[in-house]
């Protein structure tokens, strides 16, 4: 990903947690930014999550999950889980409010520099602007779904670097 994750990261009122470290409390929030995703959006799914999709347990998810939060207050939330592979992000979303600032660019980009191995997830044909977002982090389509989604797998970076040391 290029230089505008780097801005984002450094703004100063923007944070980025783990969802291990979101309090309990916050999870309404959460529930929140899916809706109004969920409603400003053509092509996310046909019905949003509710708060027991973002507590069902899944392997590495603490850890690996990101919630972005601008002043205190959760705008977004990528929510992953450890395959053998790499990993599998099973939603991504961020507060219309806040779209096109780079908030979901920098979420991907902390997941991918964690994982080595790749990182997999599906995505409405028709879902254009996530279709680019995956696009600009080197996502590439590697398939489609019985549902008719498409399937895509992106570039894990843990490790990249002194790999290509080593070579
Ligand atoms: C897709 C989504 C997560 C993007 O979040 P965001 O915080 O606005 O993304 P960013 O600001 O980091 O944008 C990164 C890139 O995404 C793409 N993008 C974002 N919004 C776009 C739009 N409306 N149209 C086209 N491309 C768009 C662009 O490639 C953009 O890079 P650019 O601005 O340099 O062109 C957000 O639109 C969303 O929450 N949509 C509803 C939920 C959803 O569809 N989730 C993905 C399910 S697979």
């Amino acid at each position: 990903m290029d230089g505008r994750a780097e801005s984002a990261a450094s703004h100063p009122q923007r944070q980025l947690l783990r969802l291990e470290q979101v309090a309990h409390h916050l999870l309404p929030e959460l529930v929140e930014v899916e809706r109004r995703a969920h409603q400003a959006s053509s092509h996310y799914d046909d019905e949003p999550w509710q708060a027991e999709n973002f507590t069902r347990p899944l392997p590495g998810k603490a850890e690996l999950s990101l919630v972005a939060l601008v002043s205190g207050r959760p705008v977004g939330f990528l929510i992953a889980a450890r395959q053998w592979h790499g990993a599998h992000i099973h939603r991504l979303a961020t507060d219309p409010v806040h779209w096109g600032t780079g908030i979901a660019s920098q979420m991907l980009d902390r997941l991918l520099a964690g994982i080595s191995g790749s990182v997999t997830l599906v995505c409405d044909p028709r879902n254009n602007p996530a279709l680019s977002l995956y696009a600009r982090a080197g996502f590439g389509v590697t398939g489609s779904t019985s549902a008719g989604k498409v399937a895509l797998a992106g570039p894990g970076r843990a490790g990249a670097a002194q790999d290509h040391g080593r070579s």
